[in-house]
């Protein structure tokens, strides 16, 4: 078996295997409002949680020191607020259009046609059709040598009617899709499988 030590690797050839091995990754489809009332609306598949009792979210962007940042990044750091849209098989082309980089100004929800819900404790609005938005407060950012990592602490949770069984969320109704490395995405096929630990 070929082994590599990541010294001896280009950062392309590394990107492309952590890429293709972490996967398939949940995309966080994230609206943020500017300072200037515009709403933003982008795809992060560098993207989980670190506590889950009391939600914390995360997603990076590249680090920059001279650059501008990508809109979504600048916004929640300006605003302090951003929701975490969950992106089901159904929203994979409407999600691939707000990859777009719209000039500031524009919205991606306008472009891609998408229709707004509000949201009931932050200023950004959701996407309508998500079946899951997580409503986030900025929790910190870190940069961690090429990345950028933004914290969101969760207030309020959306979850459709549709994907709910006796009142409470089932993984099964929740058609995720997954990026894995290029341009392959998985959509979610449940495997049940009795734990025996
Ligand atoms: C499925 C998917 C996942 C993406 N994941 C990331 C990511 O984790 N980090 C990142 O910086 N850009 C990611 N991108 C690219 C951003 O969505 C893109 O740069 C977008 O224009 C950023 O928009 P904004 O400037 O409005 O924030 C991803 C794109 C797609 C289609």
């Amino acid at each position: 078996m070929p082994t590599y030590d990541v010294d001896s690797l280009t950062p392309r050839d590394l990107a492309r295997i952590v890429k293709s091995a972490v996967s398939p990754r949940p995309i966080a489809w994230v609206s943020t409002t500017s300072p200037d009332g515009v709403d933003n609306l982008a795809p992060f598949s560098t993207y989980n949680y670190v506590s889950s009792t009391e939600p914390v979210v995360h997603f990076s962007t590249p680090a920059v020191e001279d650059g501008e940042r990508k809109d979504t990044p600048r916004n929640a750091l300006e605003t302090g607020e951003f929701a975490v849209n969950v992106v089901t098989a159904d929203l994979l082309e409407s999600m691939d259009q707000t990859a777009a980089p719209l000039p500031p100004d524009e919205s991606e929800f306008d472009a891609a046609g998408l229709e707004r819900a509000p949201c009931e404790t932050i200023d950004p609005p959701r996407v309508a059709d998500a079946v899951v938005t997580f409503e986030c407060t900025l929790y910190d950012s870190m940069e961690i040598r090429s990345g950028f990592t933004i914290f969101g602490d969760v207030e309020y949770v959306h979850a459709d009617e549709s994907v709910l069984t006796d009142g409470k969320v089932d993984a099964t109704k929740i058609d995720t899709v997954g990026r894995l490395g290029g341009p392959f995405y998985s959509v979610s096929d449940p495997l049940e499988f009795e734990r025996q630990f």
